[in-house]
C-alpha cells in the first residue's frame, strides 16, 4: 500500500501511513501561471495498492480537482486499486435542488469521484441522502469518528448532558452519549437561511442547571447551530459548555465568536485547524 497526501491532509495521511506500516508521499500539487492546478504522483504505483488522502476544506473545488486528476493519473500509471479517503467531503449538504434549477451539488460530486475505486469519507452530512452509496457509482463507505469523540468526551466530561443540535444530530449526540453511559437532549432546529437558524429547548429545561452540557454536531460553519444553544443554555444556568464538531470548517470569524461566549470548543483533524486537536487517523486506518 501507498498513502498520498493531498493539500488538505498532509500531517493526517502521514499519521495513518505510520499507523498501515505504509510507505507515505505527499502528491506533489501546484498551479499554473493561470491558476490550472497541476499535480504530480510523486511515486511508481504501478501494481500497488494506491490510498489517496486529503480533506475537502479548505478551497472546496480545488481539492475537487486535485482528488480527480490525482485518481486518474494514480490509475494511468497502473496503480492496482485507487481508494480515496476524504476525511472531509465537501458538498453533500447542497443534496436536492433548493431553488429550480439549482446544480444537486452532492450527486454530481459523486459521479466525479467515482473514477476511484473505492471511497471512504467520514460522516459525511447524510440527510435527505441517506447511504454514502447512493451519491457515487463505485464502492463507497461511510465511516464515523464517533469512537474517537466518545473517547474524548469519556476522559474529559465524567457527567457531562451531551446535547445535539437538530435531530440529524443524534447520531453523533445520542449515539455517543449511549456508548459511554450519559444523558443525552436532542433539540429542534429551524433553518432560514444559511447563516440564520432558529433553535428550541424542549421538554424540561431545569436540567442543564448547573450541569456541565457538551454540544456535538457534524460540521461547525458559520457556527450559529452552536450560538443559538449556548445562548439559552447559559440563561438557564448551564456550568460549562463544550462545542464538539467533528468537521470545523469555522467560516469568517466563527471561532472567535464561539470563544466570546466562554465555551471550549474542539474538534477532530478532518480539518486542520487551531482546535482540531482530536486524531481521526485511527479511524482512518482501521478501515484501510
Ligand atoms: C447541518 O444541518 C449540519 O448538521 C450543521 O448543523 C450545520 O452545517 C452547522 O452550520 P452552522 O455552523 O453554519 O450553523
Amino acid at each position: 500500500m501507498i498513502i498520498l497526501g493531498g493539500t488538505n491532509a498532509q500531517l493526517l495521511a502521514k499519521s495513518v501511513a505510520r499507523k498501515k506500516k505504509a510507505k507515505y508521499l505527499p502528491l506533489q500539487v501546484n498551479k499554473f501561471p493561470d491558476g490550472e492546478t497541476k499535480l504530480r504522483v510523486p511515486a511508481v504505483v504501478k501494481g500497488k495498492d494506491v490510498v489517496i488522502i486529503t480533506s475537502m476544506y479548505p478551497n472546496p473545488d480545488n481539492a475537487m480537482i486535485e482528488l480527480i486528476f490525482a485518481i486518474k493519473t494514480a490509475k494511468r500509471l497502473g496503480a492496482k486499486k485507487v481508494t480515496i479517503v476524504a476525511p472531509y467531503l465537501a458538498y453533500m449538504r447542497q443534496d436536492k435542488e433548493f431553488h429550480s434549477g439549482e446544480c444537486i451539488s452532492a450527486r454530481v460530486m459523486g459521479e466525479l469521484l467515482s473514477v476511484a475505486d473505492r471511497v471512504f469519507a467520514i460522516d459525511p452530512h447524510l440527510h435527505r441522502i441517506k447511504k454514502l452509496k447512493d451519491v457515487f457509482k463505485t464502492n463507497a463507505k461511510a465511516i464515523t469518528a464517533d469512537p474517537v469523540l466518545a473517547n474524548y468526551i469519556k476522559k474529559t466530561h465524567k457527567n457531562a448532558i451531551l446535547i445535539g443540535p437538530d435531530w440529524e444530530s443524534s447520531q453523533w449526540a445520542a449515539e455517543i452519549a449511549k456508548s459511554i453511559g450519559l444523558k443525552s437532549v436532542i433539540l429542534k432546529k429551524k433553518r432560514y437561511t444559511p447563516t440564520k437558524v432558529r433553535i428550541q429547548i424542549t421538554g424540561d429545561k431545569s436540567v442543564f442547571k448547573g450541569r456541565d452540557v457538551v454540544i456535538v454536531d457534524d460540521i461547525i460553519s458559520t457556527g450559529n447551530t452552536m450560538i443559538e444553544p449556548i445562548k439559552q443554555l447559559k440563561k438557564i444556568g448551564a456550568k460549562n459548555i463544550t462545542c464538539i464538531g467533528v468537521h470545523g470548517i469555522f467560516v469568517k470569524n466563527a471561532l472567535p465568536r464561539l470563544r466570546k461566549l466562554g465555551v471550549k470548543v474542539i474538534t477532530t483533524n478532518t480539518i486542520p485547524n487551531k482546535v482540531s486537536k482530536i486524531d481521526v487517523a485511527s479511524v482512518i486506518a482501521k478501515v484501510l
